[in-house]
């Protein structure tokens, strides 16, 4: 029987709900049904919180794909213009319809916006582990530039007790330090995206916190962000220039984490980093690769993406 027909349109803000519904539905049955677990628990009020975060940049936004018979949501995907490429994600497909386009509708559009923009580039962080997802991305002209692990840390309500060099060099982030961090950025990994670090740093949401790690002529060396949220406990955005940084941020930032286990994406290809993280408990769940169509330019330094503010 042919699937019912669908219509594009952007997101309005009384969509909330059911969006939340649809992500919490879609992401629960992809991976419940390959005997992975269900990444969410409790109810779909969990994931509304991907529409706060994202109102709260001010500049997200989302589209969704209107079932044409019933008015009900078949489908949505966020996306997030920023100042030098387009991101992706998250997106969703209700599972009575996967398999039945509305992936590549949702991705066409978001596509035909990026390129109709002038924008450069769309991005997106992508689990390795879903074929499903890679093939849509794939066949749009995603390329995926980079590997990550996910790794879970375990965090002593004690807290962590590690030696780690270059501790006393970390303190909080600022509303100052944005441009900064900004510029850090663009030089390590050619994007910028001011609005997501003010969010994080001003923590109106409530469940934010962010670290930086200061050189020794007081020069911002690298930034990590993290989320107590439970339905993103994890560390990230973050961007550093050097492994023995990224060790001490990451150790500021996990033992805030105190008797929970948030998730952290680590470059596969910065061993030394790996290795420290083995070495502290760590345990790999997931591997993620960061996808880009268009222009990339290889990272001169460390990047740790979120799943939101997604930007890999
Ligand atoms: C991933 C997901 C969004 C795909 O949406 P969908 O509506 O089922 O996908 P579509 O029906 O549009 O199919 C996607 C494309 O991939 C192609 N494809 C699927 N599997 C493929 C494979 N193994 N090799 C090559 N191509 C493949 C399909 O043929 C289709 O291309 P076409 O339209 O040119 O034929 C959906 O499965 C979903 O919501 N999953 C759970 C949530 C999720 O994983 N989100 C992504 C987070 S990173």
């Amino acid at each position: 029987m042919a699937v019912d027909s669908m219509h594009l349109r952007e997101m309005e803000p009384e969509d909330g709900s059911e969006v939340a519904e649809l992500i919490y539905a879609s992401i629960n049955a992809w991976y419940g049904l390959r005997g992975l677990g269900q990444p969410f628990q409790g109810s779909p009020k969990v994931t509304e919180i991907f529409h706060e975060v994202y109102s709260a940049t001010g500049s997200s936004r989302c589209v969704v794909a209107e079932n044409a018979r019933t008015g009900r949501l078949m489908g949505s995907c966020f996306y997030h213009p920023r100042k030098t490429h387009v991101g992706l994600g998250i997106m969703t497909v209700h599972p009575n319809y996967f398999g039945f386009g509305a992936g590549s509708r949702l991705l066409e559009y978001i596509c035909r916006f990026t390129d109709g923009n002038g924008y450069k580039a769309l991005r997106l962080t992508q689990s390795a582990l879903n074929l499903d997802s890679f093939s849509l991305y794939n066949r749009y002209g995603f390329v995926p530039r980079q590997a990550y692990q996910d790794m879970l840390l375990q965090v002593p309500e004690s807290g962590l007790d590690h030696e780690v060099p270059g501790l006393d060099r970390i303190r909080d982030a600022t509303l100052d330090d944005v441009p900064a961090m900004a510029a850090l950025e663009m030089e390590v990994s050619g994007v910028s995206r001011e609005e997501d670090y003010r969010l994080c740093i001003g923590n109106d949401l409530g469940f934010w916190s962010v670290s930086v790690c200061e050189g020794s002529g007081g020069n911002l060396e690298g930034f990590l962000a993290s989320s107590s949220h439970p339905a993103f406990n994890m560390l990230g955005p973050g961007v550093i220039r050097t492994e023995e940084q990224a060790a001490a941020l990451i150790h500021t930032e996990l033992d805030r984490h105190r008797g929970r286990t948030p998730v952290f994406l680590v470059p596969v290809d910065r061993y030394g980093l790996v290795r420290q993280m083995y070495d502290w408990g760590a345990r790999n769940c997931e591997l993620h690769f960061c996808q880009v169509r268009g222009r990339f330019q290889p990272y001169q330094g460390i990047n740790m993406p979120t799943f939101v503010l997604e930007t890999a």
